[in-house]
């Protein structure tokens, strides 16, 4: 279908004048076609333009608004829009980035699929939905190579309402169908295994997924208990406020008492040759007690929360055991505190990380499936303010996970929140619909691809609708999530399909 005709402009902003009968949207794509070669563009600005100077069109829209049927001669002829547009790709045999300028007043037309018959299925597919022109899908997949994209991090940043959960369920979805990775989910808002409502739950791999959580377990699902033997001072870090004489304090204990480290400080326990503040140990006691959710009396544990002096010994090397088979983990953090969830996090984080950081070493990593980490409200552990107060095990992730073959996927409504090198350090961004400004730019400034020119278009995202950039994309593609519901409707019949051709090859 035609578009349009260039006009005008210069490499980063190319003036289509556009077709009446075929308007354009924001975000729209659209191709030259000319002596075989052939040009990826988007629209990222539309304006008016008219043959008419402005004080003529005043004068006419005046005899119209008070007169009244007034008709100009040739309207459609005399009076149009524009469309700003930015060369995406070449296409000629091989996708190739843009650096020539199509053709001068060459015809524009809209994109159709065949069109983007060089985007090809990855080995390991991550699926994120529908390719997606203006507001329009087109009737094309997208996925990305699920290891490496999953490895190098991926920022769903949107404001709130925007899609983000349903996202992530669809994701989450996709990746317990394939053996891509195994997913760590810390989900603060208990939504995504569906103890009430359509979730993972109702996946027909079920038995890839394994769903913890501190209270009433549904069938099928483990309670979470973690040993207080299984704690270690790093866990602390980013989770409550210590001083640095109440870290080292910490620090102290667990390298004269190894595992009963806690029992220890709790008994006040003396150690040689040091000497702590009676302040200092005695507001330890209370963070600890505090957090952990225990009491302690004459010797006794008398445990509140998910700390346990007797149970729990093998949950944390269980969920790793999990993660490391390629299945998917949901911690129900939904009761916990801020700080307790943070800390549950590092503590299975911290463990996979050594895990694997081991499997590296022997030369085993090569066999094991990419762990992914999802989480929710992420500046809350790689927040500015955050980091200020030390390092923590997602920051180190962050930083350097990908060599070990451990990602983040970080939610935020706050990116801006996040220091600028781990912005840079995700190298997918699946960017939703976004209101403010600031956070908009925060994520511009830190895209793989150039979206300088995207500002609006990104503001002008609606539910479901995203661009991914990506170190694995071409380009910035635009894309349509599906409503998680029906995607998982689509997914069963799939899989129905794939099922019963395989019964009838038997
Ligand atoms: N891809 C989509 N297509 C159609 N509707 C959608 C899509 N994604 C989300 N919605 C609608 O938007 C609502 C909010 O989505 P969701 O809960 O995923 O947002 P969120 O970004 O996670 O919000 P919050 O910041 O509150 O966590 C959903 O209940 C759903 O009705
Ligand atoms: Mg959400």
């Amino acid at each position: 279908m035609l578009k349009g005709q260039v006009v005008s402009g210069d490499f980063g902003k190319i003036v289509m004048r556009v077709k009446a009968a075929a308007p354009v949207e924001l975000g729209e794509l659209v191709v030259i076609e000319e002596n075989g070669e052939k040009f990826i563009l988007q629209v990222y600005d539309l304006l008016y333009g008219s043959q008419i100077s402005p004080q003529n069109l005043e004068m006419v829209a005046g005899m119209s608004l008070e007169e009244g049927g007034f008709q100009m001669l040739d309207e459609q002829l005399r009076n149009y829009q524009l469309a700003l547009l930015k060369p995406v790709l070449t296409t000629s045999g091989q996708s190739k980035m843009c650096k020539k300028l199509p053709p001068f007043f060459t015809k524009v037309r809209a994109i159709t699929k065949e069109d983007l018959l060089f985007m090809t299925k990855p080995l390991h597919p991550l699926y994120l939905g529908m390719l997606r022109s203006g507001s329009t899908a087109l009737d094309f997949d997208l996925f990305l190579p699920g290891k490496e994209t999953l490895s190098h991090h991926i920022l769903i940043p949107a404001s709130t309402g925007k899609g983000k959960s349903n996202l992530m369920s669809c994701m989450l979805w996709g990746l317990t169908s394939g053996d891509v990775a195994g997913v760590l989910v810390l989900d603060p808002h208990d939504e995504y295994y569906g103890r009430v409502g359509l979730g993972l739950k109702d996946h027909p791999h079920h038995d890839k997924v394994c769903y913890y959580t501190p209270a009433r377990p549904p069938p099928g699902a483990r309670t979470l208990k973690v040993n207080l033997l299984k704690l270690k001072p790093e866990y602390f870090q980013g989770a409550i406020a210590l001083s640095d004489p109440q870290r080292q304090c910490l620090f102290v204990y667990y390298k004269k008492f190894k595992t009963e480290w806690i029992r220890a400080i709790l008994e006040e326990r003396r150690i040689e040759n040091v000497q702590f503040h009676e302040d200092t140990i005695s507001v330890v006691k209370r963070k600890l007690l505090a957090l952990l959710d225990l009491d302690f009396e004459s010797g006794q544990f008398h445990c509140n929360g998910i700390f346990d002096d007797v149970a729990g010994m093998n949950t944390i090397t269980e969920i790793c055991l999990e993660l490391e088979r390629g299945k998917t983990v949901i911690i129900d953090t939904s009761y916990f505190s801020g700080s307790l969830e943070i800390m549950v996090g590092s503590i299975i984080a911290s463990e996979i990380f050594d895990k694997y950081k081991y499997y590296k070493r022997l030369g085993q990593l090569e066999e094991k499936p990419v762990v992914s980490i999802v989480l929710e409200e992420a500046p809350r552990v790689l927040g500015k303010k955050v980091l200020e107060q030390g390092s923590n095990i997602f920051d180190s992730i962050a930083r350097e996970g990908r060599k070990f073959k451990i990602g983040l996927v970080a939610i935020t409504q706050l990116p801006s929140e996040i220091p600028k090198n781990i912005l840079a350090n995700m190298n997918t961004k699946i960017i939703l619909g976004m209101e403010m400004g600031s956070e908009r730019l925060a994520v511009i400034e830190s895209s793989p691809q150039d979206l300088s020119q995207d500002n609006r278009n990104i503001a002008s995202l609606d539910k479901g609708e995203a661009i991914v950039t990506s170190t694995f994309t071409r380009f910035a593609v635009p894309v349509k999530i599906p409503l998680f519901s029906e995607y998982v409707k689509s997914a069963k019949k799939k899989e129905d399909v794939e099922v019963s051709f395989m019964g009838m090859g038997e």
